[in-house]
């Protein structure tokens, strides 16, 4: 792989019994690269993420990392070259604070490496990662249980877990799913601030209005193939898409 290249995914597959999940699926990213990800419900995009992370093992082809092949490698040892990703299901420790829930990270090997055994507070470390994604420190959300927050605070959450992480390649797996305008509206500063740091991020979104209007480059998956990959003006124009894709899920 080139220089320029930050993730090259090479011909990447996967069945699920006689389900074809993703065939054959190639594209590259660079550093700093925003790269949406679209298609229909079940078209794959989920599968591209976990074959990437290896939370699901391919049934063939490549993925490598800052010039390294991954796709053998176990999920935290991707975390720790400076992948984090986000779940479209949010499963956070229901019964925990917020902040709490912010061990995962805080602890992980990638941490680990991170503070080369200086941790510091890391208690003090999550409430700063959860004011940056938006809970409000006066209103002491971040003490709340996980279980009493609307949805729009366990994908911030998320969103946090994944920045404590300092990758330098975020996933994030509809993260504007089930948020209203306002939140969507919200979170995207976060983002831009992200990128503003030089990060690149991988989105995958059904909310096609507010992704075209950020993304560098967005690819098309349908019945598991990557049927378009060009600006976000490209795809917009493609028929391939608008068939497949824009015309029902775009109003
Ligand atoms: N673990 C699994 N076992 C069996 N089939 C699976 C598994 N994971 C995904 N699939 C199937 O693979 C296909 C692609 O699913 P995937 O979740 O990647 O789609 P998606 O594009 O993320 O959809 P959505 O927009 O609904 O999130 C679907 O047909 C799905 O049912
Ligand atoms: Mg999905």
């Amino acid at each position: 792989m080139s220089d320029t290249q930050l993730l090259k995914v090479d011909n990447l597959s996967k069945s699920f019994g006689g389900v074809r999940a993703l065939h054959h699926v190639s594209f590259d990213l660079k550093p700093g690269e925003l790269l949406g990800v679209i298609g229909p419900n079940g078209s794959g995009k989920t599968t591209l993420v976990n074959l990437i992370t290896r939370f699901v093992k391919p049934t063939s082809g490549t993925v490598w990392f800052k010039g390294k092949k991954i796709s053998h490698l176990p999920p935290y040892k991707i975390v720790r070259l400076g992948v984090a990703r986000t779940f479209q299901m949010v499963k956070p420790f229901y019964n925990l604070p917020a902040f709490k829930n912010m061990i995962i990270s805080l602890y992980s090997p990638r941490m680990k490496q991170l503070a080369g055994g200086r941790y510091g507070d890391r208690d003090a470390v999550a409430l700063d990662l959860l004011e940056e994604v938006g809970f409000e420190r006066d209103a002491h959300v971040a003490y709340k249980l996980a279980g009493a927050l609307p949805q729009g605070y366990l994908k911030r959450l998320e969103l946090a877990k994944a920045i404590a992480l300092e990758p330098d390649l975020f996933i994030l797996d509809e993260l504007f799913s089930g948020l209203s305008l306002a939140e969507v509206a919200s979170i995207v500063p976060i983002i831009e601030k992200m990128r503003i740091a030089g990060k690149a991020i991988i989105m995958i979104e059904h909310r096609l209005k507010e992704l075209f209007r950020i993304a560098d480059r967005v690819i098309v998956m349908n019945y598991g193939e990557k049927i378009a990959d060009g600006t976000s003006k490209d795809v917009m124009e493609s028929e391939a898409v608008k068939s497949a894709y824009l015309g029902t899920e775009a109003d």
